[in-house]
């Protein structure tokens, strides 16, 4: 079992990206090792040029990415870990790849229809391939399993279309179709002061979201100020139903603590927020502190970073190249 996964590199990385991203992978990774398994993450900072950023900021972005991954748990010795673009072999497969995938099946792509809306003519050629590029990342490492949200579902069919008319074209058994590998739904964080939008980096509120870098004061003023109800808290998760904000303080509670919603509920159930906000900002503060401090530790040592991500790059360009090269033989080159 080779699991492979990619992340955008973001900057500015929040509790939401956090719970509903990173941690997923580090209890990804501890779940696929256990069962004998090999786990693959990527900084897909190839990914990240679809859409223009600033050099400065794709830089800036993949350094805080793979900081973060470690300081929350992604250890380099256990998973490969590395950046796109340091293998070559994702770009050169891709292209490879390029000429076996049909215009009509990435036409049929609804995140490229989302994300270039209305101005399709004015999307770079790159969103457009974003998705052939993915079937690379996954089928240079012959990976068994890809993590897919509901947004990726779409893409994972792809890649397994592309290998399955590769494997046909060119007479070959090089690829196998990676199975999507469903896992226990993240958590959808909202922001803290309206709980019907998502927190997000893009919100201009500052006081809506808690930053994984902000001090154990801020974090704790942040929950302290969260938006609330004055009701208090009731045995059931169903009679949450109309109360968004206490629904999202609850989720975040028991997405930090590993307990499920209704556990944290049945504990605080009778009580107000008086005494859950106070509790819920000790318990971010004990879960995200250490992460937070390895995090700069990190971010202060560009070596480190710097050289984390080329020894994995080495493991994987040496995974990668057999394949390339296996691929290009097919086809005649
Ligand atoms: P943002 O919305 O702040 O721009 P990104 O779109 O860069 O965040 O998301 C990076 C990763 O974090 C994705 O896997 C995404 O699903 C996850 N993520 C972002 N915001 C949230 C949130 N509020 N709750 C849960 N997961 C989130
Ligand atoms: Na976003």
């Amino acid at each position: 079992m080779r699991v492979v996964s990619g992340i955008k590199p973001t900057g500015n990385l929040h509790l939401g990206n956090y719970l509903g991203a990173v941690k997923q992978w580090v209890a990804m990774q501890d779940q696929i090792q256990a069962q004998g398994g090999e786990t693959m993450y990527f900084i897909a900072d190839l990914h990240g040029l679809t859409e223009f950023i600033a050099p400065a900021e794709l830089t800036a972005n993949t350094i805080e990415m793979t900081a973060t991954l470690v300081a929350a748990g992604i250890d380099p010795e256990r998973s490969i870990l590395f950046n796109q673009a340091r293998v070559p072999a994702h770009s050169e497969l891709a292209w490879l790849l390029n000429n076996v995938a049909r215009v009509g099946w990435l036409n049929r792509m609804t995140q490229f229809k989302d994300k270039a809306g209305k101005n399709r003519e004015g999307a770079s050629v790159g969103l457009y391939d974003y998705p052939v590029l993915m079937a690379a990342d996954v089928l240079l490492y012959n990976a068994t399993h890809v993590p897919v949200g509901e947004d990726q579902k779409q893409h994972l069919e792809l890649a397994r279309d592309i290998a399955t008319k590769f494997n046909a074209d060119y007479d070959s058994d090089l690829f196998s179709l990676p199975e999507p590998l469903i896992s226990a739904a993240a958590p959808r964080i909202m922001s803290l002061r309206d709980a019907t939008a998502k927190m997000s980096k893009s919100n201009p509120s500052e006081q809506s979201l808690v930053k994984l870098i902000d001090s154990d004061e801020v974090i704790a003023d942040k929950f302290r100020k969260a938006k609330t109800d004055p009701d208090l808290l009731p045995a059931t998760m169903e009679e949450l139903d109309g109360r968004p904000e206490a629904r999202n303080l609850l989720t975040i509670f028991a997405a930090l603590a590993d307990r499920s919603p209704q556990d944290v509920l049945s504990e605080f159930a009778g009580k107000g927020f008086g005494a859950f906000k106070p509790a819920l900002a000790d318990l971010a503060v004990a879960k995200l502190a250490p992460i937070r401090d390895e995090m700069v530790r990190l971010l202060d040592d560009r070596a480190a970073i710097d050289s984390i991500l080329e020894r994995g790059a080495e493991k994987a360009r040496a995974l990668a190249t057999p394949t390339l090269k296996a691929a290009q033989r097919a086809m005649g080159l």
